[in-house]
Order: structure tokens, then C-alpha cells, then sequence
């Protein structure tokens, strides 16, 4: 079990104009992130829409800079420019539909990355792209097909193929199963759960709804504007949610045993922007149990039962 990947304090701000001629404002999407990644393991970052999770996506990917913060890949800085790292890493999207090339064949989509970067003769690739067909449960007749013959969930299988050409050592996954029906979810992370112990992959899972990383998460990072609120195993922080924030989150998801009552705390008002992120504890205008000193101190994570919460009440 190694570290392949570690970020300290990673932040991403965004420069926009308000209105024609107008004032620049900065979009703070991601505000001091540290988290690492561990073979054959994955975290779970979880939040609301517009809490920065793509932002944290495209950083890890080198698709996008930091504006501040360092980030190592297997113990090298991260650079667009460096290949193989580049190579290392690979992402796969919500809407599979919209990276795979319409007017390519499936094994033209799979054999893509090994003719770009490796010397591999045709009949290699061929046999390459065949091998992950078949390890992603798609059938050999499917290599002469265009993406637009699949239904969502095989697309998907193709996406992740795709992603697995060049031997990543980490998987980003920005809610890969969100636009699929309930019973093929369950089908792509099963998949998605068996590569990663055949391959020791790294994971980068990112959803906004908790249920769907519960069984493939061994850490979660629960987020809210840009800031990490409640770090820790999957079990902990599934089991006993610290933060009100993921308290409100886990009691909107259903639970499959109904003899287990668990205390509903419901989120009030909307998601602020993060052009103007609230002062102190940035959820404590949304906060059930927020008390006047949540509006003026910034609460930092510290370690409360066995994981990380950046809440003064917890
Ligand atoms: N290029 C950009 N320019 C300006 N603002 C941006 C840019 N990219 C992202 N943002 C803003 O940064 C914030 C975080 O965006 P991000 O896409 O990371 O959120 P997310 O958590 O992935 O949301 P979703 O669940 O909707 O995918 C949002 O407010 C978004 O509008
Ligand atoms: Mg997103």
C-alpha cells in the first residue's frame, strides 16, 4: 500500500467580471485542501453542487494549476507538462457521452492512447483494447460499434476502458454513475470495485449524493464552499457524522434499515455563492445548532472521535 498522491492546502480561485465593463470578483472555488491517495484505496469527496469538486478534479488531473498549495504525484510535482505523470492519472466523467468521440468506432476510442503515447504496432492495440473490452464486460462485436449504439451504462464501461489504457496508477471519478438508472449504478461499481483490486488503483471518487460512495469509500472528505468539513474512514463517518453539515446530508439519503432511526436535520436556505463565502464557519448561516461565535471565528479541522471536523460545536 503506497501514497501516490498528496495535496497540502490545495486552493483554485477564479477571476470573473460582474456584468459588462464590470468589477472583477473572485470565485473562491476551492479554499485549502490537503488530503493524500493511497493504492488500491479510495476517498470520497462528497458535497453540494458548487462546493468545488470538479475544481478539486481538475487540479489532481493537471487539467487546470492550483492558484495555490503543492500537489505530488508518486512524489514528483505535479506538471502538465510531464507526461507520464500525466499519463498516471486518469479521469472519468458523469456524461461519458460527451468525451467520447461520436464518429469513432469503440476500439478507435480504446486504441487512441497507447497510438498517442507508446510505440505499440496496430495488431497490439487491437489486442490491448480487446483484453479491456472484455475486462470492462463489454462483448468483442462491440469494437466495430459507435458510442451512440450503447446504452448510458456500457458507454460508461467504455469511458473507464479508455481511462485504464495506459496503466493509471490513479482514477478520478467526478460522479460517474450519476446519470445512470439505480440497478446499472449498482453494476458500475461493482465493476469499478473489482479494477481497483485487480489493478491497485487509486480512486478519486466524487459524488454529491453520500448513498452512492457508501459502499466503495474507505475514506470520505466531506466538503462545503471549497473547505473540507469532516474527514475520516468511511465508517466513521458514515456511522456517527460529527459535522451538522454531514448530518444534514446523510438524513436527506434514504436508509435501508427502517428500524434505524437517525436524528433528520434538515438544511435551511440556499447554498451561498463562493463569490461571498460567510464569515467565520461558512455554513453557519445554513446551520441548525450555529451559536454567535459560528459567524465570526473560522472553525479549522481537528480531530473529534476518531476523525477531522471543522466545527466549534462538535
Ligand atoms: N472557470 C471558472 N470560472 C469561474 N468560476 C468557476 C469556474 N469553474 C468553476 N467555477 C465556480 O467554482 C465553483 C465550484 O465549481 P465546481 O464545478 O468545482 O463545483 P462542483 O462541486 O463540481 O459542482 P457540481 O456538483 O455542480 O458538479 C462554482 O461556483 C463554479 O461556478
Ligand atoms: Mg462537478
Amino acid at each position: 500500500m503506497s501514497t501516490v498522491l498528496e495535496a497540502a492546502d490545495l486552493t483554485r480561485q477564479y477571476e470573473v467580471r460582474k456584468g459588462f465593463l464590470g468589477k472583477t470578483a473572485i470565485v473562491r472555488a476551492l479554499n485549502g485542501v490537503s488530503f493524500s491517495l493511497t493504492s488500491g484505496k479510495t476517498l470520497a469527496v462528497v458535497g453540494e453542487s458548487g462546493c468545488g469538486k470538479s475544481t478539486l478534479a481538475r487540479l489532481v488531473t493537471m487539467i487546470e494549476e492550483p492558484t495555490a498549495g503543492t500537489l505530488l504525484i508518486d512524489g514528483r510535482p505535479a506538471e502538465a507538462s510531464d507526461r507520464a505523470l500525466r499519463q498516471m492519472v486518469q479521469i472519468v466523467f458523469q456524461n461519458p457521452y460527451g468525451s467520447l468521440n461520436p464518429r469513432q468506432k469503440i476500439g478507435a476510442i480504446l486504441e487512441e492512447p497507447l497510438k498517442v503515447n507508446t510505440s505499440d504496432d496496430a495488431p497490439t492495440r487491437r489486442r490491448k483494447a480487446q483484453a479491456m473490452m472484455e475486462r470492462v464486460g463489454l462483448r468483442a462485436e462491440h469494437y466495430e460499434r459507435y458510442p451512440h449504439m450503447f446504452s448510458g451504462g456500457q458507454r460508461q464501461r467504455v469511458a473507464i476502458a479508455r481511462a485504464l489504457m495506459l496503466n493509471p496508477k490513479i482514477l478520478v471519478l467526478d460522479e460517474p454513475v450519476s446519470a445512470l438508472d439505480l440497478s446499472i449504478q449498482a453494476q458500475v461499481l461493482n465493476l469499478l470495485i473489482d479494477l481497483q483490486q485487480e489493478f491497485g488503483l487509486a480512486y478519486l471518487f466524487i459524488s454529491h449524493d453520500l448513498s452512492v460512495v457508501k459502499h466503495i469509500a474507505d475514506e470520505v472528505m466531506v466538503m462545503y464552499l471549497g473547505r473540507p468539513v469532516e474527514v475520516g474512514t468511511a465508517e466513521t463517518v458514515f456511522g456517527d457524522p460529527r459535522h451538522p453539515y454531514t448530518q444534514a446530508l446523510l438524513s436527506a439519503t434514504p436508509v435501508a434499515d427502517p428500524t434505524h432511526v437517525r436524528q433528520q436535520v434538515k438544511l435551511v436556505g440556499e447554498l451561498p455563492s463562493p463569490l461571498n463565502i460567510p464569515s467565520g464557519c461558512a455554513f453557519h448561516p445554513r446551520c441548525p445548532i450555529a451559536v454567535p461565535r459560528c459567524a465570526v471565528d473560522t472553525p479549522h479541522l481537528r480531530p473529534v472521535a476518531g476523525r477531522a471536523v471543522s466545527c466549534h460545536l462538535a
